[in-house]
């Protein structure tokens, strides 16, 4: 992951650069660097392990406002330890040319080897810092920095977006390679980054680079060298409206808002994508095939979109009878693609490097590929045959809430629109679905509104407990693995879900007195019984989504029969409990350890 900025101009460079890294640092934040070309021809390097605003505040705007070129990063380790020294720009041995990396070099071991015997002495334990070498030893005389990062761009395997400064000549150059890069051009200058996020608000239309173009930008403007040998511009797309930073609203932070905007977001999804739904248009309109041409669906993606497929794939199985399957994309390497298979291709950002490692792998004679993602102009988008934007706006918080509800809704709107374009529908559940779907934006608000003080509650009974259970059944389970993910990536606290009836088949041995078990009812009875075994070892049930009627003073748990892709606004209080108790425990809740929101190395 990472994020690098650059930019070139007139004025101000470092400050550019350093202004479009703060909107970068959810794709990384465990160091910050910049490096700038000061106009007396010296330089100017910070790098910093406590985050871009730290960056701000160790170089004044004096400084940064005089320079004319720049390179900035915000990195997620991979290779070295977290510190100022293994940060980016990385810099060579003359201290010209300084170097921002997204991706891994995975033959950095053998050049290390080579460029030491070459005499080039290495500073930092990062596999990014081959790149500053090989550059330096290309850019001899004669040679213009575009050709140097190309010799040194053909010396590389694995994965990179690289940005180079010339801090001589005030050149920056950059490729890409199985990572994203944009250039994007002001009036007064030149952007290259990581994504179009980096750039909102200071252009309207940005280019974006394809495997193996290179792009130098010197005094005028941006050269392009395709990797098709075409020196012409690629087209260009224009800034989404999803690239708009959000707001924290009336909370400290973007999760809590993010939760509470869900409603609206599921409003805004349902309003644009039901209509087409009935007759079959939206599916139609996608240019997708009857879904009497394809065996199956497979859904493919990561984390908390897998979970957005899994339960999208219930539409295609409980309404139509048709055979899916869910495919972990960092494992989709081990599995076999069958033919006459759609699949769905779900990443909010659009950038996730195992899902495109996945979608890699089909092959020739395959079925179409649908991208459900956040970011219509991402690498996922481009590479797929049809694209559906879910609609959910920027989502800031690295952990996923509103982009799960909106993938969810966007995914059963094109589900039900292609059952009923192929004339599959069973039509009493489809009635029931249709009604489910409707009512989903309400179902959020009043989960968003009860849950509000309850998972508060929760989270201060809960703050010493040291593990979770998530229960479900059917289409429950997939709500009950996002709770657990959700709580294990704020809290840092150990939580595994579990298929309610595997319990008796040996998780049930972690429950103890007052062990925390959340029971995900999606209205299948049998969960009473597994709730029965859990309060017998006096474990702690939370049943979220249950139906309660008081009979005779008694309570009666009554069965509800949720949708086919399950009780989606069950997701809320988890959501809700995972942030109350991270924020309980002291954690950034925004930024998790570890994380990142854009995840580009697979
Ligand atoms: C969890 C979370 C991650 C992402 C996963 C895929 O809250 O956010 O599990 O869902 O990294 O990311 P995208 O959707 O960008 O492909």
């Amino acid at each position: 992951m990472c994020g690098i900025t650059a930019f070139r101009g007139t004025t101000a460079a470092a400050t550019r650069a350093r202004t479009a890294l703060e909107r970068l640092e959810y794709r990384g934040y465990d160091s910050a660097g910049i490096a700038a070309r000061r106009p007396d021809g010296t330089t100017l390097h910070e790098r910093t392990v406590r985050g871009v605003a730290a960056l701000a505040a160790a170089v004044g705007p004096a400084e940064t406002d005089a320079t004319t070129a720049a390179v900035g990063h915000t990195r997620w380790a991979t290779h070295g330890a977290v510190t100022a020294q293994n940060a980016h720009p990385i810099e060579d041995c003359g201290g010209r040319v300084f170097v921002v990396h997204n991706g891994i070099v995975e033959n950095a071991e053998a050049l290390r080897t080579e460029l030491r015997a070459a005499g080039h002495r290495f500073a930092t334990e990062v596999d990014s810092e081959v790149i500053a070498h090989l550059i330096e030893q290309a850019l001899r005389p004669g040679v213009d920095l575009g050709d140097a990062l190309v010799a040194a761009r053909d010396r590389l395997e694995g994965s990179w977006a690289v940005v180079v400064l010339d801090a001589r000549s005030g050149e920056i150059a950059g490729t890409a390679h199985a990572s994203p890069l944009i250039c994007a051009e002001t009036g007064d200058g030149v952007y290259l980054a990581s994504d179009v996020g980096a750039v909102v608000g200071e252009v309207a239309a940005f280019r974006v680079l394809e495997d193996d173009d290179v792009v130098e930008v010197g005094g005028a403007g941006p050269r392009w060298h395709r990797h098709d040998h075409s020196t012409r511009p690629r087209g260009l797309w224009p800034v989404p409206r999803t690239a708009l930073l959000g707001s924290t609203g009336r909370h400290d932070d973007h999760m809590g808002n993010e939760i509470d905007e869900q409603p609206a977001v599921a409003r805004r999804v349902v309003d644009a994508l039901s209509p087409g739904i009935a007759d079959g248009r939206l599916w139609k309109g996608l240019g997708l095939p009857p879904l009497d041409g394809v065996d199956r669906v497979c859904v493919v993606g990561c984390g908390t979109s897998l979970h957005a497929g899994q339960a999208i794939a219930g539409v295609f199985e409980r309404l139509a009878a048709l055979p899916t399957r869910a495919l972990v994309a960092s494992e989709a390497v081990h599995d076999l693609w069958e033919p006459r298979t759609l699949v769905i291709a779900i990443s909010q950002s659009g950038e996730t490097a195992d899902v495109l490692r996945a979608l890699d792998r089909l092959p020739a004679r395959r079925g179409p590929v649908l991208a459900l993602t956040n970011s219509t102009s991402s690498s996922l988008a481009r590479r797929s045959d049809a694209v559906i934007d879910c609609l959910a706006g920027p989502e800031v918080g690295v952990a996923a809430t509103k982009t799960f509800v909106a993938q969810v809704l966007t995914g059963v709107c094109v589900a039900l629109s292609g059952v009923c374009a192929s004339g599959r529908a069973d039509a009493a559940r489809f009635d029931a679905d249709l009604r489910a779907l409707v009512a989903a934006p309400e179902a959020l608000r009043a989960a968003v509104e009860e849950w509000r003080e309850p998972s508060a509650a929760l989270a201060a009974e809960f703050a010493t407990a040291s593990g979770f259970l998530f229960l479900g059944r059917g289409s429950g389970l997939v709500y009950a693995a996002e709770g657990a993910l959700k709580l294990k990536e704020l809290s840092y606290r150990w939580a595994e879900h579990q298929p309610a009836g595997e319990l008796k088949h040996g998780p049930l041995a972690l429950v103890d007195a007052g062990t925390p078990v959340f029971v995900v009812d999606n209205g299948d009875p049998r969960l009473d019984v597994d709730i029965a075994e859990v309060t017998a070892r006096g474990g702690r049930i939370v049943r979220i989504g249950e139906r309660v009627l008081t009979v005779g003073g008694s309570a009666v748990h009554l069965p509800r029969s949720g949708p086919s892709w399950g009780p989606l606004d069950g997701v809320v209080p988890l959501q809700m409990f995972a942030r109350e108790l991270a924020l309980r425990l002291g954690r950034n809740v925004d930024k998790p350890r570890n994380l990142a929101k854009s995840v580009t190395v697979s």
